[in-house]
């Protein structure tokens, strides 16, 4: 079982409120605030006392953005690629299923959407928060899909690779190039219409730019978040079913997580039910269609262009199929947006214990009312709380703040108190059954 150790201890945070002119006689300043916990008309800093640092070590995996990196000061984090016992491991795309995970680690930072490559559940067996960064790419996405109805609808692709191969000089290169364009006539965008299925940060952002283009969008998604909701261009048709936006797109796209409810949304039974000579687009992940329905689609003309970020031996051959290189979400501002994301949420995971954009554990905040808090991590089962509040009763120590949050069966609790929390109550706490994690942050 992890915790906090004596050299975190005896850096222990404490709020100050200090004239400006005072302020380089401080270590290191971790935040200027106002508002709550602030003295109005004062500086008011978040500062740490001199002595020890604390110190968090990160492993990082993979080629990591260096802005994202810098995120974590030198005073409080050592991080590495060699690091062993680490307190949280930041990576990309590097499989860690078969990775050993030392009970000291507290946390995983994916800077990227999915978690295909972490093992979520056995990391939630052991009470680690997965984060990841949810629409840090979204725009990357959104321009590689509005790209590629422009590339599908002027036939960029066939038109580079019909150029590309012309051989002759001069005149004649000329003469060349006026009759290949004819084979090449495409058609604007504009009150033509595109379904989009899945309205999270990616779907939201093709709906409302190929909306801003002119064209008309009818979305769906049975779970749209309230926010996703809200960010939702007025004129988009919201459809009720999948079907609905299959009858009625000449243009599809997905958005979608792969679950085992979008698994080959498209299939050999819908096909009929699409519009002769839709386009389809997948930018999600492959399964999410059914490969061999898409290429009996193009084969008989009823699909007339599909392009997917998922290259197959099957669909790189395909004529009217383009395969990219899962170029969706890289771009330098893409990397770097997910690294500053991810290294921000497991910084105030660390050092306050707040959890935002966890996928197996549940969102959690408090302002801090002391120096001194707990963050516990345990399974969601009855009495966990008072178990820990008698714990901390019977050491006489006073609880200024509480909250609790649970997501399936797991639970975060972080407790903030009047004084700090000695080992022997921090060990009866990690005593306590069905506790996984106990820090002092
Ligand atoms: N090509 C790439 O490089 C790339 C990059 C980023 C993301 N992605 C993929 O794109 C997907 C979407 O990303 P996002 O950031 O928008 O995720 P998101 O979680 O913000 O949105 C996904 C949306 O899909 C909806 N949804 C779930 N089940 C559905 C169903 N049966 N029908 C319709 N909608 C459903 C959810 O309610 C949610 O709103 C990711 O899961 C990922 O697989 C691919």
């Amino acid at each position: 079982m992890s915790g906090s150790t004596p050299d975190q201890r005896q850096s222990a945070r404490l709020i100050s409120t200090v004239d400006a002119d005072k302020l380089p006689l401080f270590q290191y300043v971790e935040k200027i605030f106002s508002g709550p916990g602030g003295v109005p008309g004062r500086t008011n800093l978040l500062i740490r006392q001199p002595g020890k640092p604390v110190t968090h070590k990160i492993l990082k995996i993979n080629n990591l953005s260096s802005k994202g990196l810098s995120r974590f000061p030198n005073e409080i984090y050592e991080l590495g690629s060699e690091i062993s016992s680490p307190d949280a491991i930041m990576l990309r795309s590097t499989k860690l299923h078969d990775m050993e995970f030392d009970s000291n680690l507290k946390a995983i930072g994916r800077a990227g959407a999915g978690v295909n490559n972490i093992p979520v559940e056995r990391l939630t067996e052991i009470g680690v928060p997965v984060f990841n960064a949810p629409g840090a790419n979204a725009n990357a996405v959104k321009e590689l899909v509005i790209g590629s109805l422009f590339m599908a609808e002027r036939n960029l692709h066939k038109a580079v690779s019909y150029t590309q191969g012309l051989t002759s000089v001069g005149e004649a290169l000329d003469g060349e190039v006026e009759d290949g364009k004819k084979r090449f006539v495409g058609r604007e965008l504009p009150n033509r219409t595109l379904g989009v299925i899945g309205l999270g940060a990616i779907g939201v952002e093709v709906a409302n730019a190929a909306a801003a283009l002119g064209m008309n969008v009818i979305g769906y998604d049975p779970a749209v978040t309230v926010s996703n909701a809200w960010q939702l261009s007025p004129e988009i048709e919201k459809a009720n079913t999948v079907d609905e936006v299959l009858a009625k797109s000449e243009f599809l796209t997905f958005h979608v997580p792969l679950i085992e409810a979008t698994k080959n949304m498209i299939n050999s039974q819908r096909l009929s039910t699409l519009v002769d000579g839709v386009v389809v687009l997948n930018f999600a992940r492959a399964g999410v269609v059914d490969e061999a329905a898409i290429l009996a689609g193009l084969d008989s003309g009823k699909i007339k262009t599909y392009i997917c970020d998922f290259p197959t031996s099957e669909n790189i051959a395909h004529e009217n199929a383009i395969a990219l290189p899962h170029l969706g979400a890289s771009t330098a501002e893409a990397e770097e947006n997910c690294a500053i994301m991810v290294a921000d949420q497991l910084r105030e995971f660390l050092e306050h214990g707040t959890i935002k954009n966890a996928v197996n554990f549940p969102g959690i905040e408090l302002s801090r009312k002391s120096d001194h808090r707990l963050a516990l991590i345990h399974r969601n089962v009855p009495d966990m709380v008072g178990q820990i509040s008698h714990q901390l009763g019977a050491s006489s120590i006073n609880i200024l703040a509480m909250i609790n949050e649970s997501h399936h069966n797991v639970a975060c609790t972080l407790i903030d108190t009047e004084s700090a929390v000695g080992e022997s109550t921090m060990a009866a706490i990690r005593d306590i059954e069905g506790l996984l994690k106990a820090r002092q942050v």
